[in-house]
């Protein structure tokens, strides 16, 4: 296989002290992911191989978490013990990128609103440089490095703010701390980086004024400063994840779906939407979902993980999770679709109904108040309200089967394993405990009593018994009508 030309370190050894939180800073979620997962995910829409993310707070929960958001990715992990400034980190992930020669990728692991078209825009630009970085302008350019040129506007050098004379700090242009570099040049110059500064720290930064002084200057490329923008607080945390939010959603509505209220709706970053899908108020779509055209998505519904078909009424209140469901399907409201539900075209799954590992056939109905699982479902068939699978022994989770065109009436306990063939009909009511044969009936209940009179007798029966003098010692006679009753 071909080497990859650009490699990426990802700085996330930070503490993260504004947090004021026992968890790292870049474990904190915001859209459903951790702000780690954002560079991570940039670094891998620019193809680079490795991605060593330098941890060092929490390094082990943060590495765990990656690993398992992205199986199967070239991540590496760096530790990074004590925290000696932004060049110390980045030389902390040279062991693990040993005999890349290429492009190095410099990101951070706090910076999730970053687009991956800026970070184009930066590799472009740095095609000919040992360092192009992104620069921004805030409004208020406190405590950020500044960009110093000379007199033709070359680079000269960054600054830290707390390094910066009044002159440097009235520079409006400052480093967002993003970078595209040579990755022999950088080795190179980080050997003569000491820590003669006010934070006593290795700056990373260094590398600007170690490429002018090789006569070739870094190359600021100008981006959006909400998109460079650090999450420092909760505060910015959360104003991060609404931005987020808000570019997912137009996003989508511009792809042709209604969002009827986009403040509300949460998308993950890996849905798949086609047009046409109306999504209501409230609604969350987690994880690796996809909704077909002409569906429609009822208020408060959760749906993760799942493939959801085309034109199908997903009714208010639905949570799925790792489902299926297929085109023209009728589901909810408030219908719970476990890991493993496999439904197919024109199902309806109706309110207060439960699936797990269950596969409804095609036009397969369970309209009320049905637990259903570890089942296989034929076609048309129907079953009833109340029906409980009961496929749990207590040790083992054990199979239903319900062939085609079965009725299944209310109220039945299908008690696994247990097979009820094409067309047969249960009863309502019953407990299903042995095999049904295709056509048969099955019916399994006590006998039905009536006692016809029974209510007018037993009034008599209280009316004569509170007519009685009190305290008396020996039972009464029990009268004609109360003989009746004993006896049925
Ligand atoms: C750095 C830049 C500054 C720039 C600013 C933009 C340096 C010397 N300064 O500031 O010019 O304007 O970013 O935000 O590089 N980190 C580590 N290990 C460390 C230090 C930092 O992993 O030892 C990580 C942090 O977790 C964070 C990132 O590097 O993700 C930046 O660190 P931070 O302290 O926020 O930036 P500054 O050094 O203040
Ligand atoms: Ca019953």
């Amino acid at each position: 296989m071909k080497k990859s030309a650009r490699a990426a370190i990802v700085l996330a050894a930070g503490k993260g002290t504004r947090m004021k939180s026992g968890l790292s800073k870049v474990l904190h979620e915001a859209n459903g992911k951790p702000l780690a997962w954002y560079p991570v995910r940039r670094a891998l829409d620019l193809r680079c191989d490795p991605i060593v993310v330098v941890v060092g707070h929490q390094g082990d929960e943060v590495r765990a978490r990656l690993e398992a958001l992205f199986p199967g990715a070239p991540l590496k992990f760096a530790v990074q013990a004590e925290q000696k400034g932004t060049g110390h980190a980045v030389l902390c992930a040279r062991r693990a990128l040993a005999g890349h020669t290429g492009r190095l990728l410099v990101l951070y692991g706090d910076v999730p609103l970053l687009k991956t078209e800026t970070l184009r825009t930066l590799t472009d630009a740095g095609r000919r440089n040992p360092v192009a970085f992104l620069s921004m302008r805030p409004a208020d350019p406190t405590g950020y490095g500044r960009v110093v040129r000379d007199a033709r506007g070359k680079v000269t050098a960054i600054v830290e703010h707390k390094d910066a004379t009044p002159d440097q700090r009235a520079i409006g242009e400052c480093n967002a701390g993003l970078y595209d570099c040579d990755a022999g040049f950088v080795w190179k110059a980080l050997k003569s980086v000491g820590t003669a500064n006010a934070q006593g720290e290795y700056y990373l930064t260094d590398l600007v004024a170690a490429a002018f002084a090789a006569g070739t200057p870094a190359v600021a490329v100008d981006a959006p400063v909400e998109e460079v923008s650090g999450v420092n607080d909760r505060v910015e945390l959360a104003e991060a994840a609404r931005v987020l939010r808000r570019r997912l959603a137009e996003k989508w509505m511009r792809a042709g779906v209604t969002l009827v209220d986009p403040a509300t709706t949460y998308i993950d970053e890996e849905v798949e939407l086609a047009a046409d899908v109306t999504v209501e108020p409230n609604v969350r779509l987690l994880g690796a979902t996809r909704v077909g055209s002409g569906s429609r998505i009822g208020f408060g519904s959760v749906i993760e993980n799942s493939t959801v078909g085309s034109f199908v009424a997903v009714k208010p209140y639905s949570i799925f999770e790792s489902a299926k469901v297929g085109d023209r399907a009728q589901i909810g409201p408030f219908a719970r679709l476990r890991p493993g539900s496999d439904l197919a075209e024109d199902v309806h799954v109706g309110n207060f109904v439960e699936t797990k590992k269950t596969t409804m056939g095609k036009g397969a109905k369970a309209n009320h108040l049905a637990y259903l699982g570890d089942a296989t479902i034929g076609s048309k068939t129907n079953v009833g309200a109340g029906t409980i699978t009961c496929n749990y022994d207590g040790v083992n989770k054990l199979p239903t089967v319900l062939g085609d065109g079965v009725f299944i009436g209310s109220d039945t306990q299908l008690v696994a394993p247990v097979t009820v063939g094409d067309g047969a009909y249960v009863a309502a009511g019953s407990t299903i405990v042995r095999d049904v044969p295709p056509g048969a009936l099955a019916l399994s209940r006590t006998e039905q009593v009536v006692k016809e009179g029974w209510v007018a007798r037993r009034k008599a029966q209280q009316a004569a018994a509170a007519q009685a003098p009190r305290g008396r010692k020996t039972a009464p006679k029990r009268s004609a009508a109360s003989r009746r009753t004993r006896r049925g």
